[in-house]
C-alpha cells in the first residue's frame, strides 16, 4: 500500500473512533439535558430541523395534490382542525393549551408553516407524525380525504384574522351535525396483514402495557406478556381464544370485562384485523 493510502486511512479510523468515543461520552456520561424547559442546544436544534426538512422531502416528491379551494373541504377542514389541531398549534387570536406550552420543540404556528411546505408535504406531515417531537401521526384516526381537509384549511388560514375564526366557531358550534368526531371506524378493506399490525401496536398504545416479542419499546409488565398468546386457551382468562374473540377483545375489552385495566382504545375494525394477524404469529414453540 502506497504510504499516502495508509495515512488517508489512519486519518480516517481515527476520526471515526473520536467521533463514536465522544458520542458515547455524552449519551453515557447523562450530560445531555433531556428536560423540556432547555432549549436543544443549536447544533442538535440545526441537525433536527435539518432531518425533518429532508426526510419530509425526499417522502412526499410525487403525491398529487386534490383541489383544494373547494369551500365544503375547507369548511369541513376547520372543524377538523378545530377538534384536533388548534390545542397545540393555536389560531388567530387563540392561544395553545397550557400542556402544549411546554412542548419541546414548541409547536410552530401554522400560520409560517404553510409558507414554508407544499400541500404534499403538509399532507404527509399531518399523516405520519415527527417522532422526537410532540406531533402525533394522524393516519390512524383521520382518513387520506380528511387529511387533504386539514391542509385546505390550513392554506386559507393565513388570511383569518380573529374575529373571523371566532366568526367560523360560532357558525360551527350552531351545525351539530358537523364531521368534529376525531375517531371514525374505518371500513375493513383486506384481510388481516400482519406487517400493519406490528405497526398498528405502537400506534394504539399497546407497547406500553405489554411486553410483545420483537417490537421495539413493548417491554412493560402492566398487562401480561403477549409472547406465545397465539398458544393461549383463553384470552384475559375468560374468553376462548378464536380470532372472532380476539378482535372483540382489541376493540372493546371493557365490553367484555366491565373490571378490566385495559382501556377501549377504539381501534378500527380494519387495524384490529391487523393487529390480531400479528399476535397469531406469537406462538410459544
Ligand atoms: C400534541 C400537540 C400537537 C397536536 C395535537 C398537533 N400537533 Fe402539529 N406539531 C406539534 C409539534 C410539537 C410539532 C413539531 C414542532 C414544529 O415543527 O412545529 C408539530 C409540527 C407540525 C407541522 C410542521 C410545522 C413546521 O412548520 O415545521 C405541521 C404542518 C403540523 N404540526 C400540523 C398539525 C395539524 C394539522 C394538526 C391537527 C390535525 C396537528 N399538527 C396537531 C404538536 C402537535
Ligand atoms: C393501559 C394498559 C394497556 C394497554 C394500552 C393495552 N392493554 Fe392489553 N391488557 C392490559 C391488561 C391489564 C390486561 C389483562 C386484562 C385482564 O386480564 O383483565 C390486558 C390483556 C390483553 C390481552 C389478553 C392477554 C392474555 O394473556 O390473555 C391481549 C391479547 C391484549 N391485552 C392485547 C392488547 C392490544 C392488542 C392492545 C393495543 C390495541 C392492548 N392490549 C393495549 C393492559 C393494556
Amino acid at each position: 500500500m502506497k504510504p499516502w493510502k495508509r495515512i488517508v486511512i489512519i486519518t480516517l479510523a481515527g476520526s471515526a473512533a473520536i467521533a463514536t468515543i465522544s458520542g458515547a461520552i455524552v449519551v453515557y456520561s447523562g450530560i445531555y439535558d433531556v428536560s423540556a424547559t432547555r432549549q436543544h442546544t443549536a447544533a442538535v436544534y440545526h441537525l433536527l430541523e435539518t432531518s425533518l426538512r429532508r426526510s419530509v422531502e425526499m417522502r412526499t416528491s410525487d403525491t398529487p395534490a386534490p383541489a383544494l379551494d373547494d369551500a365544503d373541504r375547507i369548511h369541513r377542514g376547520f372543524a377538523l382542525f378545530r377538534a384536533n389541531c388548534v390545542q397545540c398549534h393555536g389560531a388567530p387570536g387563540i392561544a395553545p393549551k397550557p400542556f402544549a406550552l411546554g412542548l419541546t420543540p414548541a409547536p410552530a404556528s401554522l400560520l409560517d408553516s404553510v409558507k414554508v411546505w407544499s400541500a404534499a408535504e403538509i399532507h404527509w406531515i399531518i399523516k405520519y407524525g415527527i417522532k422526537m417531537s410532540g406531533m402525533p401521526a394522524w393516519k390512524y384516526r383521520l382518513t387520506d380525504e380528511e387529511i387533504w381537509d386539514v391542509v385546505a384549511f390550513m392554506k386559507v388560514l393565513p388570511a383569518f384574522s380573529p374575529a373571523d375564526y371566532r366568526r367560523w366557531a360560532v357558525r360551527q358550534a350552531r351545525q351539530p351535525a358537523s364531521p368534529t368526531a376525531p375517531i371514525r371506524p374505518h371500513q375493513v378493506v383486506r384481510a388481516g396483514d400482519i406487517k400493519a399490525g406490528k405497526q398498528a401496536l405502537q400506534q394504539y398504545l399497546c407497547i406500553t402495557c405489554h411486553v410483545i416479542p420483537d417490537v421495539v419499546g413493548a417491554d412493560h409488565h402492566v398487562g401480561p406478556s403477549l409472547a406465545g398468546i397465539a398458544n393461549r386457551k383463553y384470552i384475559a382468562g375468560v374468553l376462548p381464544n378464536t380470532p372472532a374473540n380476539m378482535l372483540r377483545w382489541i376493540r372493546d375489552p371493557t365490553e367484555v370485562d366491565p373490571l378490566t385495566a385495559m382501556p377501549d382504545l377504539d381501534v378500527s375494525d380494519q387495524d384490529a384485523r391487523d393487529i390480531a394477524a400479528f399476535l397469531y404469529t406469537l406462538r410459544d414453540d
